[in-house]
């Protein structure tokens, strides 16, 4: 099984980024350990990091036939992107979505979403714990169809 972990605009900055909302792990820490939990499930990790929503679309397109699933945080154009969303949709690949905050208690804008309705599911609120939960949530639910 492999799963691409794929992050966003501003999370390349974590660890000096409002540590206030995104704590002070750095988004290598993160993969690192998703990539242990992923070693003991007998799973694959790719990972991606990009600024540019078309370099994320491209990545997102290419999982199609390539991953088994895709763990993503658009970062800020999950409230933005219909371009993203069309591209989990394209790709046919099963999506959990993380934010390492909770959008859901922060200001208005954030709770306009794009990338929810077409996710298996949401994670957020547990900084970056969530991205190990996102990746055992996935896996379990992809072992469902198996
Ligand atoms: C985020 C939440 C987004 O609203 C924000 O724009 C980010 C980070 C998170 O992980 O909490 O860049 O995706």
């Amino acid at each position: 099984m492999k799963i691409c972990v794929i992050n966003g605009p501003n999370l390349n900055m974590l660890g000096q980024r409002q540590p206030e909302i995104y704590g002070a792990v750095t988004l290598e820490e993160i993969v690192v350990a998703t990539r242990d939990r992923a070693t003991e499930l007998g799973v694959e990790i790719e990972d991606f990091q990009s600024n540019s929503e078309g370099d994320l679309v491209s990545r997102i397109q290419s999982c199609a036939g390539d991953a088994d699933g895709i763990i993503l945080n658009a970062g800020a154009y999950t409230h933005t992107s219909v371009a993203l969303r069309d591209a989990i949709l394209a790709s046919g690949v099963p999506c959990v979505e993380v934010h390492l905050s909770n959008i859901h208690a922060r200001e208005d804008f954030r709770s306009q979403n794009f990338v929810a309705p077409v996710a298996v599911g949401q994670i957020c609120g547990f900084g970056g714990a969530g991205y190990v939960l996102a990746l055992e949530a996935l896996v379990g639910h992809l072992a469902k169809d198996r």
